[in-house]
């Protein structure tokens, strides 16, 4: 039996997308696979690790946990549209403090502190740490993620996130 598709639209990183999906496709597969948006990234594909996290009209969201007809007629972020001219200060603070690492769940770390960023402009390091527990990092380490956005919250407030 031929699976049923819907025409979705939405706004993806500031441009009108369009794609005919099957009605119980994830979010995080159409983005991928009919918008090639592979930036964002899939991991467990069942909310926990965060690798898929997008802005859904501008809140953090796993979009594994999403069905791409629920985003239809929403505005939709990807990691592709964080960077201006240059790296976004959030991007910038990662190379600068070498929060890189495996460049997997890197995508998600950065939707997700984006929208801390947004939320606590001078936050202290236990609360970084803290915004950051719904993305998981499966090698290295959280100590250079959390001083790239400990970073920064300074360079984009100039407060003092060390406190
Ligand atoms: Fe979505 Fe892991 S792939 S939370
Ligand atoms: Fe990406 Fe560990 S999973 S640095």
């Amino acid at each position: 039996m031929r699976e049923e598709t819907r025409a979705v639209r939405f706004t993806v990183n500031g441009e009108s997308r369009e794609a005919e999906v099957p009605v119980r496709m994830l979010l995080s597969d159409c983005l991928r696979h009919e918008l090639g948006l592979t930036g964002t990234r899939v991991g467990c594909e069942h909310g926990v690790c965060g690798s898929c996290t997008i802005h859904l009209d501008g809140a953090a969201h796993r979009s594994c946990l999403l069905l791409a007809v629920q985003a239809d007629g929403h505005e939709i972020t990807t990691i592709e549209g964080v960077a201006g001219d240059g790296l976004h200060p959030v991007q910038q603070a990662f190379v600068d403090c070498g929060a890189l690492q495996c460049g997997f769940c890197t995508p998600g770390f950065v939707m997700s502190a984006l929208e801390f960023l947004r939320q606590n402009t001078a936050p202290t390091r236990a609360e970084v740490v803290e915004s950051l527990a719904s993305n998981l990092c499966r090698c290295t380490g959280y100590q250079h993620i959390v001083d790239a956005v400990a970073e920064a919250a300074v360079r984009m407030s100039g407060a003092d996130a060390g406190a």
